[in-house]
């Protein structure tokens, strides 16, 4: 099963996660990471930046989860650009080393095999990053999503055009269709790390954790994955039935062990 860690806020989750990050970039300068866009994996991104200061991240590789069909490249909300904005730049990343799959609509048909060709080629995705949508998506895949889907054309749901309606100027500006890897190309990563904060996200964790394995809440592949940590806020862990076991489990975890 997943192991669930519940931490005081997302700084501190920000601090977990960006330890294990460095140490993988220290062992391997070409590592290969899965990034995610969207709040939650901010706090990550900021608590890398001072451990990688004085580091060789130029040969460090990635791939993002998902982008928007038909997106205008230059738009500020593209993922391609929050990518370049929040992780590439601010880490001095390599920017033809990050990838994203391709929203544009001349190439569609093929970008999602060509996405999943460039991820096998790479060697695959030693850690992936994860947010949780409140409908309890992970990349974009959307309820009823396939577990053995690989990157494709998705259609968001009406909740999550509301939930991203906030980087937009209005809901009617959200993107319909977005271009996702799939549960399967998911599954295919090393190492999950799911991370939620707040009450909202609270019962698409409680899913995704201990619910029933069911596409109808994607995030329930995790439980399909042999190395998952999630890493909660107790907002975030206040539905979580097997909540005490998990914070006894943490705390007698064996230092070897790391995250
Ligand atoms: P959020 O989105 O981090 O902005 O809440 C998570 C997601 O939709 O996967």
């Amino acid at each position: 099963m997943a192991e669930v860690i519940i931490v005081p806020d997302a700084a501190a989750a920000g601090a977990l996660v960006a330890d294990e990050i460095a140490s993988l970039i220290a062992a391997d300068p070409e590592v290969v990471l899965g990034l995610a866009t969207g709040s939650t994996p901010l706090p990550v991104y900021e608590a890398l930046r001072p451990r990688l200061e004085g580091v060789d991240v130029s040969r460090v590789r990635g791939f993002a989860l998902d982008e928007y069909v038909g997106i205008d490249p230059q738009h500020p909300e593209s993922y391609r650009n929050v990518i370049r904005r929040e992780v590439v730049e601010p880490l001095g990343l390599t920017p033809e080393r990050i990838h994203t799959p391709n929203g544009a609509l001349e190439t569609i048909e093929h970008a999602g095999d060509d996405y999943e060709r460039a991820i096998a080629a790479a060697g695959g995705v030693e850690l992936q990053i994860l947010g949780i949508g409140t409908d309890g998506h992970i990349g974009f895949n959307e309820p009823g999503s396939s577990f053995a889907s690989s990157t494709r054309v998705k259609t968001l749901t009406e909740q999550t055009k509301r939930d991203n309606a906030r980087f937009f100027d209005s809901i009617d500006q959200v993107p319909t269709h977005c271009i996702t890897q799939g549960l399967g190309t998911i599954l295919h990563a090393r190492h999950l790390v799911l991370l939620a904060f707040g009450e909202g996200k609270a019962q698409a964790v409680a899913g995704a954790v201990e619910g029933p394995v069911t596409a109808s809440v994607p995030g329930s592949a995790i439980q399909l994955h042999p190395r998952v940590s999630v890493v909660v806020d107790e907002a975030a862990a206040s539905r979580l039935r097997f909540a005490d076991y998990y914070r006894y489990t943490w705390e007698n975890k064996p230092a070897w062990q790391g995250l």
